[in-house]
C-alpha cells in the first residue's frame, strides 16, 4: 500500500474542456484555485468563437498552475478529453481529474474527490448516491440523466449511480491501461465508456457524492445527438457484452 504522505505529493491535474465559456473560464479558474492550491489546471479550448481561449491564455500568462491546450475546431467533450489526457500524462502527472467549466462541478468538493483516491484507483463525483444532488435543473434535464443512467446500469449489468458525470478522478495508471485515446465517444457517453473500461480492466472505481449546480452563465451543450450516440453506443455494449457472457456460460457448460 502507498503511504498516505506519498500520495499526497501526488501531482494532480485538472482537465477543463471549453467550448464557448467565456464568462465562465476566469470564476471557475480563480474558484479551483482558492479551493485547491497545489493543483494545476488544463483549458482545452476548442477554437471557442466567443474568446474563451484568449481569455484563457491571459489567466496562464498570470499563474504558472495554469495551462491552455487550443485546438482547432469543436470535436466534442470526448475527443478534448483525450487531448487534455495526452498532455498531462507526457507532462508526468500522477492524478488527472475531469472537470466542466461551466461552475456545475464545484471546485470545493474537490479535495473530498481526491482524498477518496486513497481507497480507489477511479473516484465518480455521483449526483445520485446518498448526499449527492442537482441544484436548478429543470425536471426534464434531471430526467434524462436519470434515465440515461438506469439505462446504462441495465443494458451493461454495472452497479453505478452516476456513470455518465463528468467530475471525477482517475489515477493516471488506470488511463495508462485503458487505451483512452481509442475511445470513439463524441458526447458523454465517453464517460460512460471510460467508467466501463476502467470497471473491466478490474480497478476500484467509488462514487462520492457532489452537489451539481446548474450553469449560471452560457449555454448547455447537450442535444439530441449526443443522447442519440449515448442510447445507441451503450445498446450495443450491452449487447455484446450478454452475448460474450452466454458464450462463457456454453463453454463453461460443455466443459
Ligand atoms: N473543448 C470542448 N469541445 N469542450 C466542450 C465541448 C466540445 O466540443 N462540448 C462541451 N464542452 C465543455 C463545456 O464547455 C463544459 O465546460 C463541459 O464540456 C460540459 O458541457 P455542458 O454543455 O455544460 O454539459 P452539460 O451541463 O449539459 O452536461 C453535464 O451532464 C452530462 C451528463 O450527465 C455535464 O456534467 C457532463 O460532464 C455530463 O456528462
Ligand atoms: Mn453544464
Amino acid at each position: 500500500m502507498t503511504p498516505p504522505a506519498a500520495q499526497q505529493a501526488d501531482r494532480v491535474l485538472v482537465v477543463v474542456p471549453t467550448y464557448n465559456e467565456r464568462e465562465n473560464i476566469e470564476r471557475i479558474t480563480e474558484r479551483l484555485r482558492a479551493a485547491a492550491p497545489d493543483v494545476d489546471l488544463l483549458v482545452v479550448d476548442d477554437g471557442s468563437p466567443d474568446g474563451t481561449g484568449k481569455v484563457a491564455d491571459e489567466l496562464a500568462a498570470d499563474d504558472p498552475h495554469v495551462h491552455v491546450l487550443h485546438r482547432t475546431e469543436k470535436a466534442g467533450l470526448g475527443p478534448a478529453y483525450i487531448a487534455g489526457f495526452d498532455w498531462g500524462i507526457a507532462a508526468g502527472y500522477d492524478v488527472l481529474v475531469e472537470m466542466d467549466a461551466d461552475g456545475s462541478h464545484p471546485p470545493e468538493q474537490l479535495p473530498r474527490l481526491l482524498a477518496a483516491l486513497h481507497r480507489a484507483d477511479v473516484v465518480l463525483g455521483s449526483r445520485y448516491v446518498p448526499g449527492g444532488a442537482v441544484v436548478n435543473w429543470p425536471k426534464y434535464r434531471e430526467l434524462i440523466s436519470r434515465g440515461g443512467n438506469f439505462y446504462a446500469r441495465r443494458a451493461l449489468g454495472i452497479a453505478l449511480r452516476d456513470a455518465t458525470g463528468g467530475y471525477r478522478a482517475y489515477r493516471r495508471g488506470v488511463l495508462e491501461a485503458i487505451d483512452y485515446p481509442s475511445v470513439a465517444s463524441h458526447g458523454y457517453c465517453f464517460q460512460v465508456d471510460l467508467a466501463l473500461r476502467a470497471l473491466d480492466a478490474g480497478f476500484r472505481v467509488v462514487e462520492v457524492p457532489i452537489t451539481f449546480v446548474e450553469r449560471e452563465f452560457g449555454e448547455s451543450k447537450m442535444s439530441g445527438d449526443i443522447v442519440r450516440e449515448a442510447f445507441l453506443r451503450v445498446g450495443r455494449w450491452g449487447a455484446r457484452r450478454r452475448a460474450g457472457q452466454l458464450r462463457a456460460l456454453v463453454g463453461a457448460a460443455r466443459r
